[in-house]
């Protein structure tokens, strides 16, 4: 199948496409655009939690004025008739649904709907593989700050191994060739990661005084049968605290895709540093939703 422009990860936008998705957000935030999604039906389909990822798509399809659907899992016929994923996406196609937004604990799960769906699927979020509308609002953050990425240094602190987010976000900082550090012991940052422009490092206290952005992650206790570390060890050694705050540089921000922890991965104090951009994050992903929805539907 698989007629019409998905996004399963960031590889499926040029960087062309990328630019032109932060131009069009920013106008979005400029102003509210006309209806440009009018008669376009698109359905949430969200298996697992979410809060800000699930809110933010429904504002930016209703700015865009489409037509909506919030679809429960539990509400699916392929939770208890036997209809297979398949089988499903082929009725909201036929039933002239245009966009599927799906999120999954399973990884592949948004390209399985997007091989038997006529229509554009967004990934919100598959497993531990890929979060790319994320990733778009946090590098357009980034960019907001830093204009030019190439050669700053971007720490990504925490559960890595089990975090979509930072998947995606590392491929996205690979194209605008920024330094990628990401910080954490072993067991959630595997040597392994080591690839060109990233690089892996296990003392938090070893960036504090270069990076140009932190993004802080929550640890993903979901995804492990068995935790590698206990909560005081990594409060100890990774919690973003007000002594490891005052370290870092004045320009440096700090930013975390949420739901973040308190007493975790950062004190309370961080919620008061003049560099955390929590907020701008959540702000931005309304506009890069809409305009990821407004490429993949209008077009370029
Ligand atoms: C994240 C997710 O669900 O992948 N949150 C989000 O979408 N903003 C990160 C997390 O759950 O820790």
């Amino acid at each position: 199948m698989q007629t019409r422009r998905s996004l399963i990860d960031l590889d499926d936008f040029s960087s062309q496409e990328l630019q032109d998705i932060f131009t069009r957000a920013a106008a979005f935030e400029e102003h509210r655009p006309e209806r440009r999604l009018t008669g376009t039906a698109c359905v949430n389909l969200f298996f697992e939690q979410s809060t800000r990822t699930f809110t933010s798509f429904n504002l930016a399809e209703l700015r865009l004025g489409a037509d909506i659907v919030n679809l429960r899992p539990s509400d699916l016929s392929s939770a208890t008739k036997g209809e297979s994923i398949e089988d499903t996406a082929l009725t909201l196609a036929a039933m002239g649904v245009a966009v599927i937004v799906v999120r999954h604990s399973r990884n592949g799960f948004a390209e399985e709907v997007a091989q038997s769906f006529d229509g554009h699927v967004i990934n919100a979020g598959d497993g531990t593989h890929a979060h790319p509308t994320q990733a778009l609002l946090d590098l357009y953050t980034i960019l907001r700050e830093f204009p030019e990425l190439q050669g700053r240094t971007i720490a990504i602190v925490g559960d890595v191994l089990h975090s979509r987010v930072a998947h995606s976000l590392v491929s996205g900082l690979k194209r605008f060739e920024a330094n990628v550090v990401l910080v954490g012991p072993e067991a959630f940052v595997p040597s392994e990661y080591v690839s060109d422009g990233v690089r892996v490092e296990r003392s938090l206290d070893a960036v504090l005084e270069t990076a140009d952005a932190i993004a802080l992650l929550r640890i993903q206790r979901e995804r492990f049968d068995v935790m590698p570390m206990s909560d005081a060890e990594y409060v100890e050694r990774y919690c973003l605290s007000e002594a490891r705050l005052k370290k870092l540089r004045e320009r440096t921000i700090v930013m975390h895709p949420g739901p973040y922890n308190r007493g975790m991965e950062l004190e309370e104090c961080v919620l008061d540093y003049a560099g955390w951009r929590y907020a701008k994050q959540v702000m931005h992903g309304v506009a890069i939703r809409m305009a990821v929805l407004d490429l993949l539907v209008n077009g370029a």
